[in-house]
């Protein structure tokens, strides 16, 4: 039965809810109803509330104003032990895992199984419990006595995710779980999804990739400067007017690329290997050019990158900047010799969290404005200047980074490397966790930086932004360049083939 208000259906249910951290709101009279059994997508500008929405949910804030409901029942304070109780279970942004953790101790603390009327652990149904939903839901087993630290971002995920179905959760809360995926880990996510719906569990799932919103979902909320400003059925919208709604504006050119002519050569890479990660990896990088590298995990893209910055020592093999040979296995080295890198991991190696957001754009370019005296006015401006071409949504250039939303410490991280005049950027999944209005931005600075004559190689996971912005694309298969084509003449297909190594399976099957 459906009352009015919708209450029966309603297994969550927020109504006017206000949010404000010192003077500002994060969130500013946002509703939203969940129906039991739904799969309902909430989206919105990096900053729009949505992860302090779902922490509102999760009783880790309090809201100023504003009701929420769990299955029909308003409850004045919220606590995590109480919200669990009642069922609701959390993927955070922010993943909470502690890395010096086992295996074993992140997935049962709390999760505690006793024999019946004692207070002793039954430590072997809480192992079998475990290996039962991995082996159930994710076909693997994880050692229990393995590091957190030792584990991959899909493992992690893994750990997480298991950790709350051992309490046998109504609602999971997703909040963007697939930024640290690569594809087929991502798959294999959605897949996940689809079965614990199937399973009656009711999912709300937070992300910036509006095709996986459209995919996954059935319903879709967005938020918008702390306020719902739309819920829609999927069947009945589109990525497009999604996006469109999130930023209030047509996003226009999704994939804006400046026609440069190639210069002189920057980077040149002959015959690099790295022990047994990667082997005969051949290319060259000239003025004005953005080139694409992808792969799996593994698959040694990731490797390349980071030893043309001098975090690992190749094996074998030379690399020339600007025709000079380079030995070096030093980031300052690298740095002098103008190349920057702009990591993966920002939230731990990209940004000073108690730093300012100023204080962190101008730390990788100090010498630059400390010619004597720290020139503070020029230092103000270009921030100002990163801050609002990224948009940045922040109180000021003088906030805590720590302050702002998980997709604009990525910004800040990515303004901190452009505020630097290099020649050569490395950049590792740079639109990771931003917002689709940012992207764009994304991509016009680095068309902007190739305009000015610096060479760019791009990671990416994202097919569709590796052929929309780059010139050519490095595929990278098991440890070695599986093809190097012009971004012009392949197609999605084809590049999720050679990632996946389909097409060396059917030679080798055939
Ligand atoms: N602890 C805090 N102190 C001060 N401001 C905060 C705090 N947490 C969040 N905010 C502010 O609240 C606003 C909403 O942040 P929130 O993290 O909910 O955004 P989001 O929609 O999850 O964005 P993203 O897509 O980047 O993850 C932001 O402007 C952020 O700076
Ligand atoms: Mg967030």
């Amino acid at each position: 039965m459906v009352n009015e208000t919708g209450g029966d259906e309603a297994i969550l249910r927020l109504d006017g809810i206000v949010k404000r951290f010192g003077g500002a709101k994060a969130l500013d009279g946002a509703s939203l109803l969940v129906r039991r059994g739904a799969v309902h997508g909430l989206v919105g500008q990096n900053g729009a509330g949505k992860s302090t929405l779902i922490k509102l949910i999760a009783g880790l804030h309090r809201a100023d104003e504003g009701a929420i409901a769990i299955d029909g029942t308003v409850h004045a304070s919220l606590t995590p032990h109480l919200v669990e109780a009642l069922g609701i279970h959390f993927i955070h942004q922010d993943r909470l895992l502690v890395p010096t953790f086992t295996v074993g101790e992140a997935l049962f603390l709390g999760r505690e199984i006793r024999f019946p009327g004692t207070p002793f652990l039954d430590r072997r149904a809480m192992r079998r419990k475990a290996a039962d939903i991995l082996e159930r839901y994710f076909g693997l087993s994880l050692d229990p006595s393995a590091l957190i630290s030792e584990l991959s971002a899909a493992e992690k995920q893994i750990v997480q995710i298991t950790r709350a179905l051992m309490a046998d959760p109504k609602v999971l809360v997703f909040d963007e779980p697939t930024a640290a995926l690569v594809r087929r880990e991502a798959d294999l996510l959605f897949k996940l999804i689809r079965r614990l719906s199937a399973d009656g569990i009711t999912i709300l799932y937070i992300s910036h990739y509006l095709g996986e919103i459209v995919d996954l979902c059935d319903t879709v909320t967005v938020l918008r400067n702390g306020r719902d400003v739309a819920t829609l059925a999927i069947a009945e919208t589109s990525a497009a007017a999604i996006g469109a709604l999130m930023v209030n504006r047509d996003i226009g050119d999704l994939y804006p690329k400046p026609d440069v002519t190639p210069g002189e050569t920057l980077l040149s890479v002959s015959d690099l290997a790295l022990a047994d990660r990667y082997a005969h990896v051949s290319f060259e990088l000239r003025r004005g050019e953005v080139l694409g590298l992808t792969g799996l995990v593994g698959s040694g893209a990731k490797e390349v990158l980071r030893t043309l910055f001098g975090l690992e020592r190749p094996t074998g093999g030379s690399v020339q900047v600007r025709g000079e040979t380079v030995f070096s296995t030093d980031p300052a080295a690298a740095t002098d010799k103008r190349l920057a890198l702009v990591p993966e991991d920002r939230r731990r190696d990209g940004v000073a969290l108690p730093l300012s957001v100023k204080e962190n754009t101008t730390l990788a370019s100090l010498e630059r404005f400390s010619r004597g005296l720290i020139d503070r006015k020029a230092e103000r401006g270009q921030t100002e200047d990163l801050v609002s071409r990224l948009q940045i949504k922040t109180a000021g250039i003088d906030a805590l980074v720590r302050t702002l939303s998980g997709g604009n410490q990525q910004k800040v991280a990515i303004a901190k490397w452009l505020s630097r005049q290099s020649e050569i950027y490395l950049l590792d999944e740079p639109t990771v966790g931003v917002d689709i209005g940012a992207k764009v931005e994304i991509y016009r600075l680095i068309g902007e930086l190739a305009e000015r004559g610096a060479g760019i190689i791009v990671l990416s996971s994202d097919i569709d932004e590796l052929l929309g912005i780059t010139d050519r694309l490095l595929v990278f298969f098991r440890g070695r360049i599986a093809r190097h084509v012009p971004s012009s003449e392949t197609t999605p297909e084809q590049v999720l083939a050679d990632v996946t190594g389909a097409e060396e399976s059917l030679r080798h099957a055939g």
